[in-house]
């Protein structure tokens, strides 16, 4: 493989990693502020991180490459509110949506189609993680950081199937 191309994709390894600590940090964050629903979206998110993280792993496992684990950051946690939180989640989101983009470009243009073809499911992964986080967003925007609809979508969120722990 290409080095430039591993050196990334183990950087992006250690992005993921770093990913499931912010959502566990931003976890904490409403646990302490008396929010579940909110908790629990994004504790589903921190594992979905981790799983993004293992796949990455047992890639360059199969492909026989050097990984190299690097430090995790420690994440900033100085929200002001809950619609901070989710801003600072889905601006982290387009940030790692670029990330992918440029591996994606480095693996077309080292022509290692293995390791293009293995992107293409982050690429599509990160479009479905944008929506998540701006339709979250763009409910609570709409009610302009008001304390009790914030709670009521809280509530909703929490007894949400469609996040599980
Ligand atoms: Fe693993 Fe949220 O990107």
């Amino acid at each position: 493989m290409d080095n430039k191309l591993l050196e990334n994709l183990n950087k992006q390894l250690n992005k993921e990693m770093y990913s499931a600590y912010l959502y566990f940090a931003m976890s904490n964050y409403f646990i302490n502020i008396n929010m579940e629903g909110f908790a629990k979206v994004v504790r589903q998110q921190a594992k979905e991180e981790l799983d993004h993280a293992r796949k990455i792993y047992n890639y360059l496992v199969a492909r026989n490459e050097q990984i190299t684990l690097m430090p995790i950051d420690a994440p900033d946690t100085n929200w002001i509110n809950p619609t901070d939180a989710i801003k600072n989640a889905l601006s982290h989101e387009q940030f790692i949506t670029s990330l992918f983009n440029e591996l994606f470009e480095l693996a077309r243009n080292t022509k290692d189609y293995a390791t293009e073809v293995f992107l293409q499911w982050f690429i599509e992964e990160q479009v479905e993680e944008e929506d998540k986080f701006r339709t979250l967003l763009e409910k609570m925007d709409n009610i302009d950081n008001c304390d009790c609809e914030i709670m009521h979508i809280d509530r909703n969120l929490k007894i949400d199937k469609e996040y599980v722990e």
